[in-house]
């Protein structure tokens, strides 16, 4: 009897001692690198260096960044790493606010070919309000630097982070497979340009989940050679909406292909869900894209599809090459802040086939509401209000 307690306490023991040497042995403080958590000395090197240890580790690692603010300049953490790091972050992290002091890179923090690399809590602020000047004053700027950004990378996990005032992208995703992007929040002033909330392309398996995007371009916005997109549980706007695309920029290009928007709200955006090219010719598509379960609370446009898409800089004014099928809106209701609640402008060379309406209840306020077909072919079941024009 006694014999089996000893046996029993022993036994606890060694799992204790197995779990705190599996929990510490790898655990890295950034302090202890030599950051400073006063938001005013350069953290980089530090960083840089308890990142080099980690990813040499033979163990999994925990780089630990605590309370405080840490002043990065541009950083690029590189794989492929031996073992599996988790950042766990508490503070923040601020880029400088001089924009000049980032390069030309267009990145501010870069992870490169890594694989199974998470970060957990923790805020980025990417102090974008003087870039944001430079760009509207028409001055020459650098490339915007995207806040974070992963390349070229698999299995990744970003949950519970907050990023604020990107110079450029907020969370960039790029030739990129499995990624779990959760409980974000991200949030740049309405008129702050192309801050896109989450841009994502070349990858496959994204899901982006619980999120609250407040910004002043796309809230999330799917681009080129992107497969396989799970997108739930969105509170966009202000913002441009969630977009597909722009398509089309290039006369080759990779398609984008099942796309899933649920259970999202979209508040007083420019756009709900949008689909996007240039007009020119390309040999890009976007096919089995589903929107469903969504409201609109005050949106320009809260269903469209937009094949003639340009800017002030650029309008190329031919037809677009890409394709368009297999698009279904299902169970979308609330208010359009424009009387066209539903607009589906496609290619006259490719028109839209296979779009699908259903269920859908958008009102325009102030008087009533339309929607415009143009080379544009579907379906319609339940009710549509506004009448459908397929
Ligand atoms: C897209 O989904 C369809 C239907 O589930 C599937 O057959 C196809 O292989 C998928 N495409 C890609 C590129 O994953």
């Amino acid at each position: 009897m006694v014999h089996k307690k000893n046996h029993i306490i022993f036994l606890f023991l060694a799992t204790l001692n197995i779990f705190l040497k599996t929990s510490n042995a790898a655990s890295i403080n950034v302090v202890s690198f030599g950051a400073k958590s006063d938001g005013k000395q350069d953290s980089s090197i530090p960083f840089l260096r308890a990142w080099s240890s980690a990813c040499k580790s033979n163990e999994a690692s925990t780089i630990y960044v605590p309370v405080g603010s840490f002043l990065l300049k541009q950083v690029t953490f590189w794989g492929p790493c031996i073992n599996k790091i988790d950042f766990k972050i508490d503070g923040s992290i601020v880029a400088p606010s001089n924009y000049g002091s980032l390069g030309n890179s267009g990145y501010w923090i870069l992870f490169m070919k890594v694989n199974w690399v998470s970060i957990f809590g923790g805020t980025i602020d990417g102090k974008g309000a003087g870039y944001w000047r430079c760009r509207k004053a028409g001055k020459r700027c650098p490339n915007g630097a995207r806040s974070i950004s992963f390349s070229w990378s698999n299995n990744i996990v970003v949950s519970g982070l907050t990023s604020l005032n990107s110079k450029e992208i907020h969370i960039a995703v790029d030739h990129c497979k499995n990624v779990v992007i959760k409980d974000v929040k991200i949030r740049a002033p309405s008129r702050s340009p192309n801050t896109d909330g989450i841009n994502v392309q070349f990858s496959t398996q994204v899901t982006i989940s619980h999120a609250t995007i407040m910004t002043g371009d796309d809230c999330i916005s799917i681009n080129q050679g992107t497969t396989h997109v799970w997108i739930q549980r969105i509170a966009c706007g202000p913002g441009h909406g969630i977009s597909i695309g722009s398509l089309g920029a290039y006369s080759n290009e990779a398609g984008v292909e099942n796309v899933t928007v649920t259970d999202s709200v979209f508040t007083k955006t420019e756009n709900g869900v949008r689909i996007k090219s240039w007009a020119k010719p390309s040999n890009g598509y976007a096919r089995n894209i589903e929107f469903r379960n969504l409201i609109m609370q005050n949106v320009y446009n809260p269903i469209i599809i937009d094949q003639r898409y340009c800017t002030k800089r650029e309008c190329p004014h031919k037809s677009s090459g890409v394709k368009i099928s297999s698009v279904s809106y299902e169970h979308i209701k609330g208010t359009s802040a424009s009387p066209v609640a539903i607009k589906f402008d496609c290619s006259q060379s490719n028109p839209c086939w296979g779009l699908k309406l259903q269920d859908i209840n958008l009102v325009y306020p102030k008087g009533s509401q339309t929607s415009s077909c143009t080379n544009a072919g579907g379906s319609i079941s339940g009710v549509v209000n506004p009448k459908s024009c397929l």
